[in-house]
């Protein structure tokens, strides 16, 4: 298999860090294609724990090359943060390659995702605040900055000087905030082009020749189905396309390059930052998945809102990312419950849903349709086999792959890279 996307199939938070870093041990490349430092990668590695935000996971592997794909905003304070904290902890970031085509997050960027979730009030969408919305508004908007503008003065300061007399105004004005200066702006971004030089590269052709070599490429996706702009719960989602097709387009590479498409869900389902979220629980069973899963972002540090696991929401995901195969993580913290639910159906309004609803209103008053299944009350974190697993276990695990209609190849059981259960391990790919 030579080129694989790895993307979240519920809401992001879904472990696809972790997916990722298991992959990434026979990868030649790992491609992030869409969002920016709102995502939040936590690798663990014996005692080490490495949380990225922009940097593909694909970094731990020497042999492998890791690529920011045009499809990514990127703030370079933060990359080289990530770049000089890679360095200090031993590990060598030089081969990564940052595409020239990749829009910048510019300080404008995040003063406004903070001042807009202020001015949004009860309507906020609970945004990592990090400018990603405002970066990719400006990208749409035709008047974004770019990777490659870092090396033209004479372009980055006149597209500055335009886009921040506008940006002036709505700060002044609409958000009663100080305006920004140009030439501090430029100072700070010549300083980050010098370093970010030896990084930049034609990351389209760079992943389009390997994908031609039959080398391994992972592209790995931030967020998740559910918050993609065009697919997921709008408005309450990120500003990228985390599905399928953002891997194309981001990356700059077409369908026929992909051979496989691997949805990572968890065993139940999370989500941060405001929006519906029809399976959520309030209750102590929720409370159990917050502190056994622990469900806190890396990015945030938010707590995620946690609930059973949604089958109408994974079977969608199955749809529009066309996944060929199923990764199921954080199996192990369902181990603490007598019974588990999941969600076959919802009712909303008097009527009854077994697809994903389109309508914000009706997914809005969505209650699940729950179907109760024994749990197993024991530790399987251990568990390497999938013939040792509990029976209750394996029946959770087959009712998902038939209610989704695709194969669960791989089970998660730990946060450590070892602990993952190949559930089919006579399959040939
Ligand atoms: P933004 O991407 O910062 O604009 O935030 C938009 C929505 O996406 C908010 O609900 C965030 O909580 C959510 N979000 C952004 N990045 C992640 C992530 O990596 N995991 C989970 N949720 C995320």
């Amino acid at each position: 298999m030579s080129a694989t996307i790895i993307l979240g199939a519920q809401w992001g938070d879904e472990g696809k860090g972790k997916v990722t870093d298991y992959f990434a041990e026979a990868a030649d490349f790992v491609v992030r294609y869409q969002g920016g430092n709102n995502a939040g990668h936590t690798v663990v590695i014996g005692e080490e724990r490495f949380a990225l935000s922009l940097v593909p996971s694909g970094v731990m592997n020497p042999n492998c090359t890791p690529v920011i794909a045009s499809g990514c905003v990127v703030d370079p304070g933060v990359l080289l943060d990530e770049i000089d904290m890679l360095t200090g902890r031993g590990v060598d970031p030089s081969r990564l390659r940052l595409s020239s085509n990749a829009h910048l997050i510019m300080p404008y960027h995040r003063k406004l995702d903070a001042v807009k979730e202020r001015y949004l009030g009860r309507q906020k969408i609970g945004t990592t605040k990090r400018g990603i919305g405002p970066a990719y508004a400006d990208k749409y908007a035709r008047q974004g900055i770019r990777v490659q503008d870092l090396f033209d003065t004479k372009i980055f300061v006149d597209k500055l000087e335009t886009v921040l007399t506008e940006k002036n105004k709505i700060l002044t004005r609409v958000y009663n905030q100080l305006p920004m200066d140009t030439r501090e702006i430029v100072h700070e971004y010549q300083a980050f082009a010098e370093r970010l030089r030896p990084y930049v590269d034609d990351t389209s052709l760079l992943v389009g020749s390997a994908i031609s070599e039959g080398r391994q490429v992972l592209f790995e996706g931030a967020q998740g189905t559910l918050l993609d702009i065009d697919h997921g719960t709008y408005p309450f989602v990120t500003s990228s396309n985390p599905t399928a097709g953002g891997a194309l387009t981001g990356t700059g590479i077409g369908p026929k390059a992909i051979d496989r498409v691997v949805g990572v869900a968890k065993a139940y389902i999370s989500r941060v930052g405001t929006g519906p979220f029809p399976t959520e629980l309030d209750d102590d069973d929720g409370e159990t998945m917050v502190r056994v899963g622990g469900e806190y972002g890396t990015v945030t540090g938010r707590r995620r809102r946690c609930g059973w696991l949604d089958l109408v929401a994974l079977r969608y995901s199955a749809r529009v990312n066309s996944l060929t195969d199923l990764f199921v993580t954080k199996l192990d913290v369902l181990s603490q419950f007598e019974t588990l639910n999941v969600a076959t159906a919802y009712s909303s309004l008097g009527d009854y849903y077994t697809e994903f609803p389109r309508q914000q209103r009706v997914l809005y008053n969505c209650t699940p349709v729950l179907h109760e299944l024994p749990g197993w009350k024991t530790d399987i974190s251990g568990i390497r086999d999938p013939a040792d697993l509990p029976d209750a276990a394996t029946a959770y695990l087959h009712f998902i792959e038939d209610a989704v209609g695709v194969p669960i190849r791989w089970v998660s059981v730990g946060p450590e890279r070892n602990q993952v259960i190949d559930f089919r391990p006579t399959a040939t790919s």
